[in-house]
């Protein structure tokens, strides 16, 4: 795979905390740094249910990809703000229903942790690459000869946005980068977006946000209204934007689900399909 270095992209800082190796650390991985485990160790602190909010995130994810994979056909998947590769990956899910050969998969990342792991681990998958870029350049991202030789943009492709739209904190900016990905794919495609939400008041929710601000970036939260309207363009698919654990439940990952009635709650996901 090459690996192109692009002096306006962050490079690996040990000192500084960072979202993608922060959000590892939440969800268990082991590709973080002390800064980055002692910022996650604070928000826990705060809000002791956020690990478990987040692979709630990430089991929506893994619903939307097989839906997509298994019942609509879609082959290519652009994931945007793709994080740092964990278990049971997007093509780790769609080549176990479209077949190794047919799908192709590129991950954008700007941070380089997330992007130098994926490279590891995609060793062996041509059809798949990952890519260190900004997602809030669209057109450079669409143009990125990496990306271009793995997605076909006259064909149906899932533009994923999962956990990340959040931290782009103007509206307008994150609506018109959501239209732009959707401008450069054919009818057909989907959007799967998933976002962190204002609708739920919880003070300790609040804290950890804040801990968040301090450390890495600030986190944005969007009504669901908000963010209903990036799927301007699209028709969203059964059941419309929901509170991430309702987006099409799945039985056998039930157990990822907390104990009791915990309202981990904090985020709308939504399919739609261009
Ligand atoms: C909370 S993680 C979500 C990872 C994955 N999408 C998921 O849902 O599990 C957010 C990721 O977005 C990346 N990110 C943040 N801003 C970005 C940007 N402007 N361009 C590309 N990636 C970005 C971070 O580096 C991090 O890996």
């Amino acid at each position: 795979m090459t690996a192109r270095y692009d002096p306006e992209l962050p490079r690996l800082d040990a000192n500084t905390p960072s979202s993608a190796r922060i959000y590892d650390y939440l969800l268990g991985g082991s590709y973080n740094f002390a800064v980055d485990r002692e910022a996650a160790q604070g928000m826990i602190a705060a809000f002791p249910a956020l690990p478990q909010v987040l692979r709630t995130g990430r089991a929506f994810v893994r619903r939307a990809t097989r839906y997509l994979a298994a019942e609509q056909g879609v082959t290519q998947y652009l994931d945007l703000g793709s994080g740092i590769p964990t278990v049971r990956n997007v093509h780790e899910i769609a080549q176990a229903a479209q077949g190794k050969e047919s799908t192709r998969v590129a991950y954008v990342d700007i941070d380089p942790v997330a992007v130098a792991h994926a490279r590891r681990i995609l060793h062996g998958n041509p059809a798949v690459t990952c890519v260190q870029a900004d997602l809030r350049n669209p057109a450079a991202v669409c143009a990125n000869p990496d990306i271009r030789a793995v997605i076909d943009f006259s064909r149906p492709v899932a533009v994923m946005l999962n956990a990340v739209l959040h931290f782009i904190p103007d509206d307008e900016e994150a609506s018109s980068i959501v239209g732009a990905y959707l401008d450069a794919v054919p009818a057909g495609s989907y959007l799967i977006l998933g976002h962190h939400t204002s609708d739920s008041v919880d003070t300790a929710e609040a804290e950890a946000r804040q801990i968040y601000a301090r450390t890495t970036q600030p986190l944005v939260p969007r009504s669901r209204a908000k963010i209903t309207a990036f799927f301007a363009g699209t028709e969203l698919v059964e059941p419309g934007v929901v509170l991430t654990p309702n987006w099409r439940p799945d039985p056998a990952e039930m157990s990822e689900q907390p104990p009791g009635d915990t309202p981990l709650y904090f985020g709308y996901a939504g399919v739609g399909r261009k």
